[in-house]
């Protein structure tokens, strides 16, 4: 294996998923659709959804806890927190400004999010990468949370039966015996925007009387098929930079994690990655799309059920509204 040698590794991760599911019976009645369509269009059984007590500040807390705990670090360690979400709780202050107050990490640590949709937690390991290679730091808290379902239009058939909740988060530290980031690709396309979007709601276009009628300020996707169709070609394109990045040929690969939209995009990205599906990591069935949780919470739950080891090398790869699209590879 050629490549550079590592600079940041996941040293730990935690989930947080909310209780209650729903299921595609549960989503017959609230639009017209099936649970054959859903499952056969896209691969998703049930999602989880959090009740209205439960925000992404909460989600976000207690993965970010859950990851520090295992870590055996404390909250004062922290000395940089990112968090990604495309659902914060307010518009001001971040996220990631709030989750440092609620874990108590101290005030000498710095706390940002970043808006990258479901590439979100790829591009913020990047940017811890980044810090450490700086060496501005030791311990860095990456924090994705995403409370899909309150920016959901429950009545568009389209999208309502995507999405689910939940957060995910990861301990970023300085890399030791060649464990860590191997290399990773990202890139974003604005001119795609329109694909994906929450039209209404921000500075350029407040929120109106009109727009909450028109649910403006919801998600809407124009062109499922498009975002399919760039989510495969871009996902794939950025595996196979990554994977020359780091002199890694195909077999090296032990576990792909993909960005988890719909298990046609899953099975085509592996495809074209020549990476065959007992390689690929697949959770979408249980909770949907979780946005940006959804990688941290796919690596936590395979390392927990034994098909992330330390050595493992792990190629992840994830696309989203932007559109965004990133892939990364790292030695577990
Ligand atoms: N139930 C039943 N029928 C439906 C549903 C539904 N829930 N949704 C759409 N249909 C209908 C359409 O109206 C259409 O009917 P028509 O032929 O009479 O016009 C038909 O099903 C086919 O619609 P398509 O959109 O062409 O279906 P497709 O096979 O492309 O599947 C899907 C749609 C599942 C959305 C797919 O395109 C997809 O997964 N795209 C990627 C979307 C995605 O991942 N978005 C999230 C990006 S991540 C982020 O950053 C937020």
């Amino acid at each position: 294996m050629n490549g550079r040698p590592p600079i940041a590794r996941v040293s730990a991760t935690a989930r947080f998923l909310p209780d209650q599911v729903m299921t595609n019976a549960d989503l017959e009645r609230l639009v017209d659709t099936s649970d054959s369509w859903i499952r056969e269009r896209t691969g998703i059984r049930e999602r989880r959804i959090a009740p209205d007590d439960i925000t992404a500040v909460d989600m976000g807390e207690r993965a970010a806890l859950g990851a520090l705990a295992k870590a055996g670090l404390e909250p004062s360690d922290v000395d940089m927190i990112v968090v990604s979400t495309a659902t914060p709780d307010r518009l001001l202050p971040s996220t990631a400004c709030e989750i440092q107050s609620r874990i108590g990490a101290s005030r000498s640590c710095l706390a940002f999010d970043i808006s990258a949709a479901c590439t979100g937690f790829l591009y913020a390991l990047s940017i811890a990468e980044g810090y450490l290679a700086a060496g501005r730091g030791e311990t860095i808290l990456v924090v994705s949370t995403e409370k899909m379902s309150s920016i959901i239009d429950w009545d568009d058939r389209a999208t309502c039966i995507l999405f689910g909740d939940g957060a995910g988060a990861a301990v970023v530290q300085p890399s030791r015996n060649g464990e860590g980031i191997l290399a990773s690709f990202h890139r974003s396309d604005g001119d795609l925007a329109p694909l994906l979007q929450r039209p209404v709601g921000g500075a350029a276009k407040p929120l109106t009387e009109e727009s909450l009628r028109n649910r403006e300020h919801m998600l809407l996707m124009k062109s499922g098929r498009e975002v399919f169709r760039s989510a495969v070609r871009s996902m794939a394109h950025a595996g196979n930079m990554v994977m020359e990045e780091a002199g890694l040929d195909v077999d090296r690969i032990d576990l792909m994690v993909p960005h988890q939209a719909n298990s046609r995009i899953i099975e085509s990205t592996a495809r074209y990655a020549g990476i065959p599906m007992d390689k690929v990591f697949v959770n979408l069935h249980r909770y949907g799309n979780i946005s940006s949780a959804t990688i941290p919470v796919c690596l936590d739950e395979a390392e927990e059920e034994g098909r992330l080891v330390p050595g493992s090398v792990v190629l992840m790869t994830a696309f989203g509204a932007g559109l965004t699209w990133g892939a990364m590879a790292l030695r577990w």
